[in-house]
């Protein structure tokens, strides 16, 4: 997988995801993550990547020739006829485990980070495929936003995790929250283990983590089910 990251920060980025498992796939190979800077694009003397808004108002847009130019230049570079280029923004639409597991497979990627009030529109309708936000907040700029992209893209990757660590065991890797994990001690200040995970039943505790899951998702996010069908076995586990 290799993924280009457009930023003005650079060395801060590549220090937001170097680190663990996915780490651990950057300097293995199996994910390559590449940065421009949009500062190295600009043609004057000062290099300046932003401008005013016209219009007026506070804050500063994003100039438009250096970061067209840098997306040039990743798009330019990349092996596959045409990767996805993801901005980072607020207006964008959410963010979510099918994306992710949709950039996994295409294999290249560029993400564009926004800064300052954001990105001239004529820019984003001609170099952008995507506008991705992360959530109904807003942040300082694309970085973090894009961190989290590459975490969620990257640990898809096939190899990246082991078996022990496996995405296939997921939150929404079936569009349902996770169920309850426990480890050692057997005890916490008296709160104990459910006992049917140390019954040795596996189908017994298969069925379980799935009902806690379904609870769970049903509980805390309801979005997540409606317009699903569940199946015969999950209706009943909700039921019971
Ligand atoms: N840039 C600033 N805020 C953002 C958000 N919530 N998601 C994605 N990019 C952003």
């Amino acid at each position: 997988m290799r993924i280009q990251v457009i930023t003005l920060f650079p060395e801060e980025f590549r220090r937001m995801v170097d680190f663990g498992v996915i780490g651990r796939a950057l300097r293995d190979g199996r994910v390559r993550l590449e940065t421009l800077n949009p500062r190295d694009f600009a043609t004057d003397r000062h290099r300046t990547v932003d401008d005013r808004p016209y219009g007026g108002g506070p804050g500063m847009v994003m100039a438009v020739e250096p970061l067209r130019s840098a997306i040039r230049a990743a798009r330019d570079s990349s092996v596959v006829r045409q990767p996805r280029v993801g901005l980072l923004t607020p207006q964008g639409r959410r963010f979510d485990q099918a994306n992710a597991r949709d950039c996994a497979k295409r294999g290249e990627l560029i993400l564009v980070c926004g800064r300052y009030e954001g990105v001239d529109e004529r820019l984003i309708a001609r170099e952008i495929d995507e506008e991705w936000s992360i959530g109904d907040y807003v942040l300082s700029g694309g970085e973090l936003a894009a961190a989290v992209v590459v975490d969620s893209v990257a640990r898809l990757v096939p190899g990246v995790l082991g078996d022990a660590d496996s995405a296939a065991q997921d939150s929404f890797s079936e569009g349902l929250l996770d169920c309850p994990h426990y480890t050692r001690p057997e005890n916490v200040e008296g709160d104990g283990v459910p006992g049917v995970l140390l019954s040795g039943d596996h189908e017994a505790i298969r069925l379980w983590r799935r009902k806690q899951a379904l609870g769970r998702t049903w509980q805390r996010r309801p979005d997540l089910l409606q317009g699903r069908e569940l199946n015969e076995q999950d209706r009943r586990l909700l039921e019971e």
